[in-house]
């Protein structure tokens, strides 16, 4: 069991938390917060004990990588970093935490991501304060767990507390070097209280005992090539696994032979679904809502034309699979409704448009009933997480992950990730 955020002792002294702060936001604007409350109770908690809290946080990608490869420009670089410029969480940050205290807190930003200037801003800190850091990937050094940087960030700490679940897949400076260099120290780690939600709530979805089966996991997402491992290690331990999104038509070309036209499809993953499938647990869409010019950028606005087809046969010319049908809807709620664990990663159709989004709803609507007659239902972050939300959902399932990939690594290692690991056990 791994040291809780209640275990240490930081009266006055300066915490390290990794939080997960990467939110989606149309500049300034951030369109969904939740990864921010959902790192309250650990401030918190830690400011209620007189901690100076140093929060980190990365926010989009920085591709420092392509620019050593020559593949981006130090310009592009320059406006990924003024996009990703981490103080637009300051707003939502204080809100939040000035209600959780009860009182004014002081939160300040610190523009510098090392040196003596990041130095001099944690060292004015008060006990009960917090300093949020710049986006720790404006560091070249995060992604590739440069020693020295984690070496430079620990030594800002008496402590380090891990919350930031959809980063802890990530062996980053922030999530795996910083408590790493600080253990060696004789210096505490913990892991805050979304973390050992997650861990307790996608925990149940590793090995169910017999007692909690069926189980079913719910797959969408549109390449089998990104989800091979994890539909490899899902076969192993799912009873069921139905699949959705633009999967299925690499699956349907390559178990009938159809013509799918438009659908996404990869004819280099056709052995591998043949193998899957094979193992008589996949589940496929029998009907499919079939939609013709669609504007990928901006995937709410309403297609050319909208069609439904019956069985696994060709696709009319200039169409994609965009949701699964009715019949469909049927069968998977069905087989939903007889299972004890549910996990579901990945959306049905392009749920962000009105007219493709039965299926996804359909999905959240039995995982919903099957909670309230006792399964265990999990969401593992990302899109389906967004679409449950949208549809009214969040509330109707028993955890709601804040991590995609990091939900389906967890589960796929058997409860191991970097970040998990590296925390020091009671
Ligand atoms: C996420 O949103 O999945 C996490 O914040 C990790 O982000 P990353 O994929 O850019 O490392």
């Amino acid at each position: 069991m791994k040291k809780l955020v209640t275990d240490l002792k930081v009266e006055g002294k300066t915490v390290l938390v990794r939080v997960d702060f990467n939110v989606p936001h149309k500049g300034s604007t951030i369109t969904d917060d939740n990864r921010i409350h959902a790192a309250i109770p650990t401030i918190a908690e830690l400011l209620k004990k007189n901690a100076k809290v140093v929060l980190l946080s990365h926010l989009g990608k920085v591709d420092w990588k392509k620019l050593k490869k020559g593949e981006k420009t130090q310009a592009d670089i320059d406006a990924q970093m003024k996009k990703n410029d981490l103080s637009i969480v300051l707003p939502a940050l204080k809100g939040y935490l000035d209600k959780a205290l009860g009182k004014d807190v002081k939160v300040s930003f610190s523009k510098a991501t090392h040196g003596d200037e990041l130095k001099a801003a944690v060292a004015a800190l008060k006990p009960g304060d917090v300093l949020v850091m710049q986006n720790t990937r404006y560091e070249a050094g995060e992604e590739k767990n440069d020693p020295a940087l984690a070496k430079e960030w620990a030594s800002l700490a008496d402590a380090f507390v891990m919350d930031a679940f959809g980063s802890a897949h990530r062996a980053h400076a922030s999530t795996y070097g910083i408590p790493s260099v600080l253990k060696e120290e004789g210096k505490e780690t913990a892991v805050g209280f979304l973390m050992e939600k997650e861990i307790k709530g996608l925990g149940r979805c590793v090995e169910p005992k017999e007692d909690e089966r069926p189980y079913v996991a719910i797959l969408g997402g549109s390449k089998v090539s990104t989800k091979i491992e994890v539909i490899d290690s899902l076969l192993k331990k799912c009873d069921k696994i139905l699949i959705g999104g633009g999967m299925t038509y690499t699956f349907k070309k390559a178990l009938y032979g159809i013509d799918v036209a438009n659908s996404l499809c990869e004819p280099d993953q056709f052995d591998y679904a043949r193998k899957c499938f094979a193992s008589g647990k996949i589940v496929l869409s029998v009907d499919t809502v079939l939609a013709k010019g669609l504007d990928f950028d901006n995937l709410d606005k309403k297609a050319e034309d909208i069609k439904l087809l019956d069985g696994n046969v060709d696709f009319p010319a200039g169409y994609e699979g965009a949701d699964i049908g009715p019949k469909t809807r049927e069968l998977y709620a069905s087989i939903i409704a007889s299972a004890k664990t549910i996990f579901w990663n990945g959306p049905m159709g392009i749920f962000e448009n009105p007219d493709l989004q039965e299926g996804t709803k359909a999905v959240c609507k039995a995982c919903a009933e099957a909670t309230e007659r006792g399964a265990f239902t999990v969401i593992g972050g990302g899109d389906s997480a967004a679409a449950a939300k949208q549809f009214g959902y969040t509330d109707k399932f028993s955890h709601v992950s804040t991590g995609g990939g990091a939900s389906l690594e967890l589960i796929q290692y058997d409860g191991h990730l970097p970040g998990i690991d590296v925390i020091e056990d009671k």
